[in-house]
Protein backbone atom coordinates (compact mmCIF):
# COMPACT_ATOMS: atom_id res chain seq x y z
CA UNK A 1 0.00 0.00 0.00
CA UNK A 2 1.46 3.31 -1.13
CA UNK A 3 0.47 6.10 1.86
CA UNK A 4 0.59 9.61 0.50
CA UNK A 5 -0.28 12.82 1.57
CA UNK A 6 -2.34 15.57 -0.28
CA UNK A 7 -2.11 19.35 0.98
CA UNK A 8 -1.77 22.81 -0.12
CA UNK A 9 1.02 24.69 2.14
CA UNK A 10 1.93 28.52 1.71
CA UNK A 11 5.47 30.52 2.09
CA UNK A 12 5.22 29.57 5.56
CA UNK A 13 3.82 25.90 5.44
CA UNK A 14 0.87 27.13 6.73
CA UNK A 15 -2.44 25.29 5.93
CA UNK A 16 -4.85 26.26 7.94
CA UNK A 17 -6.35 29.74 10.17
CA UNK A 18 -9.03 29.44 12.57
CA UNK A 19 -10.08 26.04 11.19
CA UNK A 20 -10.33 27.38 7.68
CA UNK A 21 -8.41 26.98 4.56
CA UNK A 22 -6.53 30.32 4.36
CA UNK A 23 -7.48 30.22 0.78
CA UNK A 24 -10.06 29.71 -1.71
CA UNK A 25 -8.13 28.10 -4.81
CA UNK A 26 -10.62 26.10 -7.21
CA UNK A 27 -8.21 24.62 -9.55
CA UNK A 28 -6.30 22.88 -6.14
CA UNK A 29 -9.33 21.69 -4.88
CA UNK A 30 -10.26 20.27 -8.63
CA UNK A 31 -6.76 18.39 -8.21
CA UNK A 32 -7.47 17.20 -4.60
CA UNK A 33 -10.56 15.43 -5.85
CA UNK A 34 -9.15 14.24 -9.09
CA UNK A 35 -6.28 12.57 -6.84
CA UNK A 36 -8.51 11.16 -4.17
CA UNK A 37 -11.93 10.19 -5.69
CA UNK A 38 -12.52 7.00 -5.43
CA UNK A 39 -9.84 6.12 -2.51
CA UNK A 40 -9.81 6.23 1.15
CA UNK A 41 -9.07 9.47 2.48
CA UNK A 42 -7.67 9.59 6.06
CA UNK A 43 -8.06 13.45 8.31
CA UNK A 44 -8.21 14.90 11.62
CA UNK A 45 -10.62 15.39 13.77
CA UNK A 46 -10.59 18.82 13.34
CA UNK A 47 -10.03 18.45 9.31
CA UNK A 48 -13.41 16.94 9.08
CA UNK A 49 -15.03 18.97 11.46
CA UNK A 50 -13.38 22.37 9.61
CA UNK A 51 -15.04 20.52 6.01
CA UNK A 52 -18.92 19.67 7.62
CA UNK A 53 -19.28 16.98 6.03
CA UNK A 54 -17.36 13.44 4.79
CA UNK A 55 -16.30 13.35 0.79
CA UNK A 56 -18.65 11.89 -1.62
CA UNK A 57 -17.07 8.89 -3.52
CA UNK A 58 -14.22 7.98 -0.60
CA UNK A 59 -13.84 5.91 2.20
CA UNK A 60 -13.51 8.58 5.09
CA UNK A 61 -11.57 7.59 8.00
CA UNK A 62 -11.53 10.17 10.91
CA UNK A 63 -8.58 9.95 14.06
CA UNK A 64 -10.09 11.48 17.33
CA UNK A 65 -8.76 10.68 20.61
CA UNK A 66 -12.29 10.36 22.19
CA UNK A 67 -13.69 6.69 22.53
CA UNK A 68 -17.56 7.48 21.86
CA UNK A 69 -16.88 10.05 18.62
CA UNK A 70 -19.25 8.35 16.20
CA UNK A 71 -20.04 9.96 12.63
CA UNK A 72 -22.94 7.77 10.40
CA UNK A 73 -20.65 6.56 7.53
CA UNK A 74 -17.35 7.20 8.68
CA UNK A 75 -14.38 5.32 9.95
CA UNK A 76 -13.49 5.95 13.54
CA UNK A 77 -10.16 5.59 14.80
CA UNK A 78 -7.73 6.40 17.44
CA UNK A 79 -4.11 6.58 15.89
CA UNK A 80 -2.35 6.76 12.31
CA UNK A 81 -1.30 3.14 12.95
CA UNK A 82 -5.24 2.16 13.35
CA UNK A 83 -6.05 4.32 10.29
CA UNK A 84 -3.34 2.76 8.21
CA UNK A 85 -4.47 -1.03 9.22
CA UNK A 86 -7.70 -0.07 8.15
CA UNK A 87 -7.10 0.16 4.52
CA UNK A 88 -3.90 -2.35 4.12
CA UNK A 89 -5.45 -3.69 0.99
CA UNK A 90 -5.44 -1.00 -1.16
CA UNK A 91 -3.23 0.86 -3.65
CA UNK A 92 -2.83 4.14 -2.14
CA UNK A 93 -4.73 5.38 0.20
CA UNK A 94 -4.45 9.56 1.13
CA UNK A 95 -4.31 11.71 4.48
CA UNK A 96 -5.80 14.82 3.59
CA UNK A 97 -4.63 16.84 6.97
CA UNK A 98 -4.42 18.52 9.07
CA UNK A 99 -1.39 19.79 10.46
CA UNK A 100 -1.31 17.53 13.78
CA UNK A 101 -2.02 14.74 11.48
CA UNK A 102 0.16 15.00 8.71
CA UNK A 103 3.37 15.54 11.72
CA UNK A 104 2.06 12.02 13.18
CA UNK A 105 1.81 10.28 9.69
CA UNK A 106 5.08 12.16 8.03
CA UNK A 107 7.13 8.55 8.72
CA UNK A 108 4.99 6.48 7.38
CA UNK A 109 4.03 8.60 4.28
CA UNK A 110 5.93 7.39 0.25
CA UNK A 111 4.15 10.00 -1.66
CA UNK A 112 3.24 13.63 -0.99
CA UNK A 113 1.34 15.78 -3.44
CA UNK A 114 2.28 19.05 -2.21
CA UNK A 115 0.53 22.28 -3.57
CA UNK A 116 3.40 25.10 -3.04
CA UNK A 117 1.30 28.20 -2.91
CA UNK A 118 3.01 31.85 -3.29
CA UNK A 119 1.29 33.15 -0.64
CA UNK A 120 1.98 34.62 2.91
CA UNK A 121 -1.08 34.07 5.07
CA UNK A 122 -1.54 34.05 8.84
CA UNK A 123 -1.77 30.19 9.73
CA UNK A 124 -1.93 28.43 12.98
CA UNK A 125 -1.68 25.15 11.60
CA UNK A 126 1.55 23.76 9.38
CA UNK A 127 2.86 21.35 7.26
CA UNK A 128 5.37 19.30 9.18
CA UNK A 129 9.38 20.18 8.17
CA UNK A 130 10.35 17.61 6.58
CA UNK A 131 13.97 16.56 5.15
CA UNK A 132 14.17 17.17 1.56
CA UNK A 133 17.04 14.93 0.78
CA UNK A 134 14.73 12.03 1.93
CA UNK A 135 12.68 13.28 -0.71
CA UNK A 136 12.57 13.49 -4.81
CA UNK A 137 10.46 15.55 -7.23
CA UNK A 138 8.68 13.39 -9.91
CA UNK A 139 6.56 15.83 -11.50
CA UNK A 140 5.71 19.64 -10.89
CA UNK A 141 3.79 21.63 -12.52
CA UNK A 142 2.95 25.64 -12.18
CA UNK A 143 -0.61 27.58 -12.02
CA UNK A 144 -0.35 31.12 -12.50
CA UNK A 145 -2.44 33.31 -10.52
CA UNK A 146 -5.46 34.75 -12.23
CA UNK A 147 -9.31 36.07 -12.06
CA UNK A 148 -9.84 33.11 -9.51
CA UNK A 149 -6.94 32.52 -8.49
CA UNK A 150 -5.15 35.24 -5.76
CA UNK A 151 -1.90 33.38 -5.88
CA UNK A 152 0.85 31.63 -8.05
CA UNK A 153 0.45 27.85 -6.92
CA UNK A 154 2.95 24.97 -7.87
CA UNK A 155 1.98 21.25 -7.94
CA UNK A 156 4.81 19.17 -7.26
CA UNK A 157 4.82 15.20 -6.82
CA UNK A 158 7.40 13.79 -4.31
CA UNK A 159 8.56 10.57 -3.68
CA UNK A 160 10.57 9.37 -0.85
CA UNK A 161 14.08 8.07 -1.85
N1 LIG B 1 -4.31 23.32 3.23
C1 LIG B 1 -4.72 22.08 3.22
O1 LIG B 1 -4.46 21.31 2.26
C2 LIG B 1 -5.50 21.56 4.39
C3 LIG B 1 -5.97 20.23 4.42
C4 LIG B 1 -6.67 19.79 5.55
C5 LIG B 1 -6.89 20.66 6.61
N2 LIG B 1 -6.44 21.93 6.54
C6 LIG B 1 -6.62 22.86 7.65
O2 LIG B 1 -5.96 22.31 8.79
C7 LIG B 1 -6.59 22.80 9.98
C8 LIG B 1 -6.90 21.63 10.89
O3 LIG B 1 -5.67 20.99 11.25
P1 LIG B 1 -5.24 20.74 12.76
O4 LIG B 1 -3.78 20.43 12.80
O5 LIG B 1 -5.73 21.87 13.60
O6 LIG B 1 -6.11 19.46 13.16
P2 LIG B 1 -6.23 18.00 12.52
O7 LIG B 1 -4.86 17.41 12.33
O8 LIG B 1 -7.17 17.99 11.38
O9 LIG B 1 -7.01 17.22 13.70
C9 LIG B 1 -6.50 17.26 15.02
C10 LIG B 1 -7.28 16.27 15.84
O10 LIG B 1 -6.85 14.94 15.53
C11 LIG B 1 -6.96 14.14 16.68
N3 LIG B 1 -5.62 13.67 17.07
C12 LIG B 1 -4.46 14.37 17.06
N4 LIG B 1 -3.45 13.61 17.53
C13 LIG B 1 -4.00 12.40 17.85
C14 LIG B 1 -3.46 11.20 18.39
N5 LIG B 1 -2.17 11.08 18.72
N6 LIG B 1 -4.31 10.17 18.60
C15 LIG B 1 -5.61 10.26 18.29
N7 LIG B 1 -6.19 11.38 17.77
C16 LIG B 1 -5.39 12.44 17.56
C17 LIG B 1 -7.53 15.01 17.79
O11 LIG B 1 -8.95 14.89 17.72
P3 LIG B 1 -9.88 15.05 19.05
O12 LIG B 1 -9.66 16.45 19.52
O13 LIG B 1 -11.26 14.75 18.57
O14 LIG B 1 -9.38 14.00 20.01
C18 LIG B 1 -7.08 16.39 17.34
O15 LIG B 1 -7.85 17.45 17.87
C19 LIG B 1 -7.81 23.57 9.50
O16 LIG B 1 -7.51 24.96 9.45
C20 LIG B 1 -8.05 23.05 8.09
O17 LIG B 1 -8.72 24.00 7.27
C21 LIG B 1 -5.75 22.39 5.45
Amino acid sequence: MILSCVIAFGKNRGLGFGNKLPWHLPDDLKNFKDITRGHTVIMGRKTYDSMGKLLPERKNIIITRDKSYKIPNATIVHSVEDAIKECKKEKEVFIIGGGEILKLALPYLNRMYLTHVEAEVPADSFFPEFNINEWKIISEKFHPKDEKHPYNFTFKIYEKV
